[in-house]
């Protein structure tokens, strides 16, 4: 019978390499698995007050399907939230997702049409490749340098083609920690105006940071065609209740996009309607277990550079 050519390409090396552990596993070899970075997995929780959100809001019987784009007073939060990182958005322009995952195949699927490239830095997290090569686009990544997280501004200009669609940024970056500067970011824009990009812009680790300074989109995005991803997976420890959201920015070259992506929300229903409750208590509640969370990832790190060296030594 028939398979998807489109799917067949699919993959997702980190996840798919479980495939190979669990077979080992049964062959009765012992696996430590460390191909995921999930700090809820490996001591940190939500806050309770979080967690007691979540259980209010089933036990308030808040258990059907939730609006499409998210209810309104999260909406309101993550807006506020964005606001004051820069970005010209309003509630109106934020969808809620199944995570930043979701929201970025919403996003590809909008943009992406069969043979349309996307710039990407480089390392990337795979399911920027992954979403875009669903849709028939083409990946393309673009150097950034990792001693000063600096894009390489010649490479980016000569990768674009007639087929380029959109640019993303992901600052922090993961797998690199790469966080650009305001320069950086600034640089990057004006080439995507220059050449009528969308910006894709992931800032899920907008908030964990070590010696760096992280610097918004929304702060030299001005008017530009931003569109923003965002979620509760890392800096608000819910990696399991899968959240996140999409924000557009200000942008009369963002309003097709604007109709057209509730449409793919409102074709997958809703996301989950108490964890919608749980995120608004995130942002709402006390943030003082987020610079705690960020200070005990900075000792691990610290940890794992002296085993890396001690390592390298030996
Ligand atoms: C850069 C980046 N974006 C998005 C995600 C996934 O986010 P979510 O859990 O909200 O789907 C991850 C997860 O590791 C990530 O590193």
């Amino acid at each position: 019978m028939k398979i998807s050519q489109r799917v067949a390409g699919v993959e997702y090396a980190i996840r798919d390499i479980t495939l190979s552990a669990k077979k080992l596993e049964k062959q009765g070899q012992k696996i430590t698995y460390l191909n995921i970075g999930d700090p809820v997995a490996y001591g940190f929780q939500p806050p309770e007050n979080v967690k007691d959100a979540l259980i209010k809001a089933i036990k308030n019987n808040q258990n059907y399907y939730a609006p499409s784009e998210g209810i309104q007073e999260l909406r309101q939060a993550i807006a506020e939230k964005e606001k004051r990182k820069g970005l010209l958005t309003t509630e109106d322009d934020i969808i809620v997702t199944n995570g930043v995952s979701e929201g970025l195949e919403m996003l590809m699927a909008s943009i992406v049409e069969p043979g349309d490239e996307v710039l990407i830095p480089g390392p990337y997290y795979p399911p920027y490749a992954s979403y875009v090569r669903l849709f028939g686009g083409i990946p393309v990544e673009f150097g950034v340098d990792l001693n000063n997280s600096t894009p390489d501004l010649d490479d980016v200009k000569s990768k674009i083609t007639s087929k380029t669609v959109a640019i993303c940024f992901i600052s922090p970056n993961n797998p690199t920690g790469a966080v650009f500067s305001e320069k950086s970011l600034k640089d990057l824009i004006d080439i995507a105006i220059k050449n009528d990009l969308y910006i894709i812009c992931d800032e899920i680790y907008d908030q964990i940071v070590f010696d760096e300074k992280f610097v918004g989109i929304g702060k030299v995005s001005g008017d530009s065609p931003v569109i923003l991803l965002n979620g509760f997976s890392k800096v608000h420890l819910m990696s399991g209740w899968r959240i996140g959201y999409i924000a557009f920015n200000d942008s009369k070259k963002l309003d097709i996009l604007r109709e057209n992506v509730p449409k793919l929300a409102r074709v997958r229903i809703a996301s989950n309607l108490p964890v919608q409750y749980a995120a608004l208590e995130s942002l709402r509640g006390p943030q003082d277990y987020i610079p705690k969370f960020v200070s005990e990832l900075k000792k691990t790190k610290r940890l794992c550079h002296q085993t890396n060296k001690r390592n390298a030594w030996t």
